[in-house]
């Protein structure tokens, strides 16, 4: 497939690490060294579907498409305020859709497991247009009392139209179970005959552990692929990697022995949005005309689970 629209959505809310600081024991000094976040777009009034909706709208329209022409919507999600319906089946009825449609969670790691169904589906000829919404609050999951968790994140939605062609050349996906590392817990509605305990938690992080699985996990993803292809890292024009923490981009920069400009980031002012990052990140250089035809682009993610997945792309 070929990647023929993007679209991206953030709330209003501007939060600085200033702001963290007056409720918070945390500082920009502490902040902004570490993880490379000065501020983050966090929902106040808005929905997160209504978000999404309004993201898949700019994508179609970029992409000059009708949501009467799509074939399927995948959307990647962790948390919303709907356990049910779909948060897919919600933006196939707000853009005025009729295709089949599905949700999927696989964390920061979304809109790359996306791209692999996406095209999968099109290889076995079930597909010709896909749309892609990655939408998140993951403020909603952190403690704001938790200064670990809680200034790392910022919420969004990304969206990308998918069309027959050839630019998507490959992708290396992997998961290693380690759910004690980065979880939430919430409990479910009582019945008369639930006798274990259960309890909400939320977001808990081991951040020294994510971040060494991160530069692992993305560092070896992004070499299979490129090994994959006959691609070596020099030739790759952009690297679009999940925007959790500056520190983990600047290490796989260096792992790759790859120059900064190769690596456009926006965490400074948006945080991390889960699996929004990248299609979030993949509109804002779009639009600013970063991308010429035939350059090659490699995207790659990880998140909780721990998931992760790589793919390469020439625009
Ligand atoms: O999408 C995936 C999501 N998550 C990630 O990618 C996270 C990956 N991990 C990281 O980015 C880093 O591990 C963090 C930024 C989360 C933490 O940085 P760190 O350098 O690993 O710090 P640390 O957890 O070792 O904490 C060092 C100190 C601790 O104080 P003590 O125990 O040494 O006295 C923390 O309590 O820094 C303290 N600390 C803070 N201080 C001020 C932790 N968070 C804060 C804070 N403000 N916000």
């Amino acid at each position: 497939m070929k990647i023929s629209g993007t679209g991206s959505v953030l709330p209003k809310k501007v939060v600085t690490n200033d702001m963290l600081s007056e409720f918070l024991d945390t500082s920009d000094a502490w902040i902004y060294p570490r993880t490379g976040v000065k501020s983050r777009h966090v929902i106040s009034d808005e929905r997160l579907e209504e978000m999404a909706i309004e993201a898949a709208r700019k994508a179609l329209e970029d992409a000059s498409m009708q949501a009467s022409e799509l074939d399927f919507i995948i959307c990647s999600n962790v948390v919303n305020e709907y356990i049910t319906p779909q948060l897919s089946c919600i933006i196939q009825g707000g853009i005025g859709a009729n295709c089949p449609c599905i949700d999927i969670n696989c964390a920061c790691a979304g809109f790359i497991y996306a791209l692999h169904l996406a095209e999968s589906f099109y290889k076995a000829g079930s597909v010709k247009n896909v749309l892609i919404v990655c939408a998140e609050e993951p403020t909603r999951m952190t403690d704001w009392t938790d200064r670990r968790t809680c200034v790392l994140f910022g919420d969004g939605a990304g969206a990308a139209v998918l069309t027959p062609g050839d630019n998507i050349k490959g992708f290396s996906l992997s998961a290693a179970s380690a759910t004690d590392k980065l979880y939430q817990y919430r409990t479910l509605q009582p019945t008369p005959y639930i006798t274990k305990q259960e309890q909400d938690v939320p977001l808990q992080m081991k951040g020294q552990d994510v971040f060494k699985f991160a530069v692992k996990a993305s560092s070896s993803d992004i070499t299979k692929v490129l090994r994959e292809q006959g691609v070596s890292p020099d030739e790759v024009d952009h690297f679009l990697l999940h925007q959790a923490n500056l520190r983990i981009i600047q290490t796989i920069e260096s792992f790759l022995e790859q120059p900064a400009y190769k690596f456009p980031v926006n965490i400074e002012d948006h945080g991390n949005s889960s699996s929004s990052c990248c299609p979030i990140l993949l509109d804002e250089c779009r639009r600013q005309g970063r991308f010429k035809p035939g350059d090659k682009i490699v995207i790659s993610a990880f998140g909780a689970g721990f998931v992760s997945g790589a793919v390469l792309l020439e625009w």
